[in-house]
């Protein structure tokens, strides 16, 4: 069966879409015993940086090459690898593999992916074409993605089945669901096939659990999701310096000496969540 493909997606900076990338592939990976690819779809690439140490990704993008040297034509983009065809399956990075044929790889990125958003043209389905020749080798293919609408947000909706958005319950972060909306539907509105991507809702991220603004922040964020019929998860991931300690050490959270169990017990939680609506999607698309 094809990988279940899920696009992390907020136009909003800074809301955790990396962050939980990284640990929902490891848990998944983990905990779940699948075999998870995630792909690092950011000129930024902080999932690179949070997985990979400077001198590693450093050798990496000089041999092996990156998300940019696959979508890029560019001598100077060429990797140093003699007679090297470019193929996804020699970008990508194992990052761990468990028992049960179990995995967790990696496709990085560098600053030169900006040249795909200054360059967009035939880029809408290069994505979908690149991870073809292995989405049966995975359960879950996940894709961090940028926080500006560009073709790389065309790409990643085009590639995916799924779209995933981390939510801050902060003033601004409502605000830009507005532009999340704006931007899926616009998306679906030059699709050729719109419906193949779902949204599997919004998780709030950050929560710390001790203001009435923020409460009153959710409470509008979910009448407005209603609105739009966009799905709120009821589990929700709390506000910890462990998150940035994580990021740190360059380990998963529940690895951390630091997570507290309530912290776990969020990821655990989210994870459950998205697998039953991933099913329920599932189901209701092959009723209709
Ligand atoms: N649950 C959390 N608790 C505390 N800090 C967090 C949490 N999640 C993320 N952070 C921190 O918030 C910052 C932004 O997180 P992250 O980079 O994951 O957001 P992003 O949405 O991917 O940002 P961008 O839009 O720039 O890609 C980072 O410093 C990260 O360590
Ligand atoms: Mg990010």
């Amino acid at each position: 069966m094809s990988a279940i493909r899920i696009a992390m997606l907020n136009m909003k900076g800074g809301v955790g879409k990396t962050t939980l990338a990284v640990n929902l592939a490891w848990h998944l990976f983990k905990a779940g015993k699948h075999r998870v690819l995630l792909i690092d779809l950011d000129p930024q690439f902080n999932a690179s940086q949070y997985l990979m140490d400077y001198e590693s990704y450093a050798n990496h993008v000089a041999t092996q090459g990156t998300i940019a040297t696959l979508l890029i034509d560019q001598p100077d983009l060429a990797i140093k690898k003699k007679k090297s065809k470019k193929s996804i399956k020699s970008s990508i990075v194992k990052i761990d593999e468990g028992d049960q044929g179990s995995v967790f790889d990696f496709l990085p990125s560098q600053l030169a992916l900006a040249h795909v958003v200054k360059n967009p043209a035939q880029m809408d389905y290069k994505l979908e074409k690149l991870i073809e020749p292995v989405q049966d080798n995975y359960d879950y293919i996940i894709i961090d993605c940028a926080p500006t609408d560009s073709v790389l947000t065309t790409m990643a909706l085009n590639a995916s089945n799924f779209i995933l958005a981390p939510m801050r319950p902060d003033r601004f972060s409502v605000l830009g669901f507005a532009n999340l909306i704006d931007t899926v539907n616009r998306f679906r509105d030059n699709a050729s096939n719109p419906n193949n991507v779902r949204e599997l809702g919004i998780v709030f991220t950050q929560v710390r659990g001790d203001s009435s603004v923020e409460t009153e922040c959710m409470k509008n964020v979910r009448k407005e999701a209603g609105r739009s019929s966009f799905y709120v998860f009821d589990s929700e991931l709390g506000f910890s310096n462990t998150f940035i300690r994580a990021v740190q050490d360059q380990t998963p959270v529940f690895e951390t000496k630091w997570a507290r169990d309530d912290l776990k017990d969020n990821v655990n939680a989210i994870v459950d969540e998205l697998k039953n609506r991933i099913s329920e999607l599932l189901q209701d698309s092959e009723e209709e």
